[in-house]
């Protein structure tokens, strides 16, 4: 070709400095520029990243063409070809537990829909590709069990290993403890409870860790906050003022015990009727969106009223729901509204030294 055409350094130079969407750190620096190639004007190039980053890769792609299009003018073509980048996780906390992303979901009032946002949320992160664990921390409660129809699985858990759903680990108090056996959980036993779970778990390689905690209280999440580098909450309300209020007092629970908030999810916002496809808002909506701005959070997005999901919650299938036609974009977009907030963050401040905790 011409004298115009470009080189590979230069489209190798052109990327220094491409921050890794999951750490934040160099990209080229850390080789997961793995392949270019140049014809003329066209580029293409393969780039790798750990599959924490893939619910958000078309993001990641897109930023790729553009930076090579910017800064190299003659090239008018750029193919991006995604490979795995693969490098063990992080080990977080005093017991090491290989995770890159530790999220809690809260909220200040109990039934706003924390476990079946929290479930869903894991699936959506595991259908878009990442690896991903659930730990139900309602020990007061534990939903998680009977929402992803894994009761059965007990004997495994019994064993330290978690159940598996879809792919998807879970462990819940509600595999160890008969159901119909109240036990208080204060203080030290509650705080042990949790280590156990959390520590005594074989949970494998994850990309994410999702926490599902109990209504209300600040007990479960300053128990957390001592024993694992969270990186951020996730506070689930619906659309009613007194749920508003009670997420406002969850989001300071969070800021007192240091752990940063990820964004406030709408859950119940509007009733999309099947037979009419006429919206009512039977809690009010928009609430959320705009006591988050408030707050100065971010908004995730919103889940609204719908039959599916809550069948999918009583009869333990809701690893089902995340592939509904209907209700499954809501979801993603939650996913990677939340995947896309991580890389913020981490592009932000990308971690000093080596990598061992990612908090
Ligand atoms: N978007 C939704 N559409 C329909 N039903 C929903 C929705 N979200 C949650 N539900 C239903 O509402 C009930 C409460 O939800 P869930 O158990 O997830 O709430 P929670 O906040 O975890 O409750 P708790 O505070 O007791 O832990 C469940 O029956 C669930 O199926
Ligand atoms: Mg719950």
């Amino acid at each position: 070709m011409s004298s115009t055409s470009v080189t590979e350094v230069q489209v190798r130079e052109a990327l220094a400095g491409f921050p890794d969407p999951e750490t934040g750190r160099d990209a080229i620096e850390m080789n997961q520029l793995q392949d270019v190639r140049v014809d003329g004007s066209r580029v293409s190039i393969r780039f790798a990243v750990t599959t924490h980053s893939f619910p958000i890769w078309a993001d990641v792609q897109q930023s790729l063409i553009d930076r090579i299009k910017q800064r190299l003018s003659q090239v008018d073509d750029v193919q991006v070809e995604r490979a795995e980048h693969e490098r063990p996780a992080p080990r977080a906390g005093e017991m090491g537990i290989p995770v890159r992303s530790v999220i809690t979901v809260g909220s200040g009032k109990g039934g706003v829909g924390k476990s079946t946002v929290s479930t869903s949320l894991a699936f959506a992160l595991n259908r878009m590709g990442a690896k991903v664990g659930i730990l139900d921390a309602d020990v007061y409660g534990p939903s998680v069990p009977h929402l992803t129809g894994t009761l059965d699985q007990a004997p495994r858990a019994q064993q330290g290993l978690p159940a598996v759903v879809d792919g998807v680990s879970v462990m819940s108090i509600g595999y160890l403890v008969p159901a119909d056996q109240a036990v208080v959980w204060r203080g030290p036993l509650l705080h042990r409870s949790i280590t156990q779970m959390l520590g005594q778990t074989q949970w494998g390689e994850l990309d994410y860790l999702v926490i599902d905690m109990p209504p209300g209280t600040g007990d479960v999440a300053l128990t957390l906050s001592q024993i694992i580098p969270t990186t951020g909450a996730v506070v689930v309300c619906t659309p009613q003022e007194v749920a508003l209020l009670d997420a406002v007092k969850a989001i300071s629970m969070f800021r007192t015990v240091n752990i940063p908030i990820l964004g406030m999810v709408e859950n119940m916002s509007g009733f999309l009727c099947p037979d009419c496809n006429k919206r009512y808002d039977i809690f009010g909506s928009g609430g959320a969106r705009a006591k988050a701005m408030e707050m100065d959070v971010p908004f995730l997005g919103e889940i609204p009223i719908n039959i599916g999901i809550r069948e999918s919650g009583d009869n333990g299938s809701v690893a089902s729901i995340v592939q509904d036609p209907v209700v499954a974009p809501y979801f993603e977009k939650l996913a990677y509204n939340l995947v896309r907030n991580i890389a913020m963050m981490a592009e932000k401040e990308p971690p000093q030294t080596q990598l061992p905790v990612l908090g």
